[in-house]
């Protein structure tokens, strides 16, 4: 595994070494786990050539969040993107990817940064969407794997590459959980040992929803107060939303018509986390 720190090097290493090669882009903020892993693992099997990058990215965390205290481990990192298969892992500081001075960023707008995380945190998807399009013009993938966990970042991103041309195909990845149902996170290392405890609820009161569904449950209103009522268990953390919205444009619905995104976040004393899943609405043929 070759580790590269500046975007030059990075550039030039791709043009001599993996020339119309098929590249996969794997894009992370560090302190791997098996959801980090899981990605890196498909890109191998898809391409010739997998380039993780690991940037805890400034922009993309608001005031008062969590940049400072966000959990790195760079020599872990390393060990575990290598066993993984990783060819490139590309480390860059924030005056890397940030020059002094810069004045340049993606804004993302309308329907889709309207609920969840793109009100919850002001700003956030603006962070992302400029990261990911420096990432994607430095290293020009063929695909860019993302987690199905941070389900409204995928279609920020899915829509951003679309309407800025980007020649990337988006690939959605599952969502890897532990035993207990928790989704695994980066974060969840900062939670208090009660809080832990109590972080499967939220995938727990997830579950309760599929189930009502799953039972012919459409109405959005009923859902959420199931979700709501199940989320209140959880006494050592509170609710920063609870949302039912279509899966494609990421607009809140009355019904369950077609497939639905019922996403959480829950913030703790010093970790947000969030969590979803998705409502699959069978196509019924006569
Ligand atoms: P980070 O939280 O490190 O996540 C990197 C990628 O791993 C994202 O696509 C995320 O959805 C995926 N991922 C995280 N936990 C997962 C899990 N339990 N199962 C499957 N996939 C999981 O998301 C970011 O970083 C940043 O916003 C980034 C895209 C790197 C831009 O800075």
């Amino acid at each position: 595994m070759d580790v590269i720190y500046s975007v030059t090097d990075l550039k030039q290493h791709i043009k001599e070494n993996y020339n119309n090669m098929r590249i996969g882009f794997v894009p992370t903020m560090g302190f791997l786990h098996e959801g980090h892993l899981s990605l890196i693992k498909k890109a191998i099997l898809e391409n010739d050539l997998v380039v993780t990058t690991v940037f805890v990215n400034p922009t993309q965390f608001g005031q008062g969040e969590d940049f400072e205290t966000y959990p790195r481990d760079l020599q872990s990192d390393m060990v575990l993107a290598k066993a993984a298969g990783t060819h490139i892992f590309f480390n860059p500081s924030s005056e890397e990817i940030y020059p002094l001075n810069s004045s340049t960023i993606v804004e993302t707008e309308g329907d889709i940064v309207a609920n969840l995380c793109g009100t919850a945190r002001p700003g956030h998807f603006k962070g992302v969407a400029t990261v990911i399009t420096k990432f994607f013009n430095i290293i020009r993938p063929d695909r860019a794997y993302f987690g199905e966990k941070d389900a409204q970042q995928v279609a920020v991103i899915k829509k951003m590459a679309a309407e800025l041309f980007f020649d990337v195909s988006i690939v959605e990845c599952p969502t890897v959980r532990e035993s207990d149902g928790l989704a695994k996170s980066s974060r969840n290392s900062n939670l208090l040992p009660e809080e832990r405890s109590q972080a499967p609820l939220i995938f727990k009161a997830l579950e309760e929803v599929k189930m009502e569904f799953l039972n012919g449950n459409l109405d959005t209103t009923y859902l959420l107060q199931i979700l709501r009522y199940n989320l209140f268990k959880i006494t050592h953390g509170e609710i920063d939303y609870a949302d039912i919205v279509d899966k494609k444009n990421l607009v809140k619905i009355d019904q369950v018509q077609s497939d639905a995104l019922v996403a959480v976040a829950v913030k703790f004393k010093n970790v947000r986390l969030i969590d979803n899943i998705t409502l699959k609405k069978e196509v019924t043929s006569c």
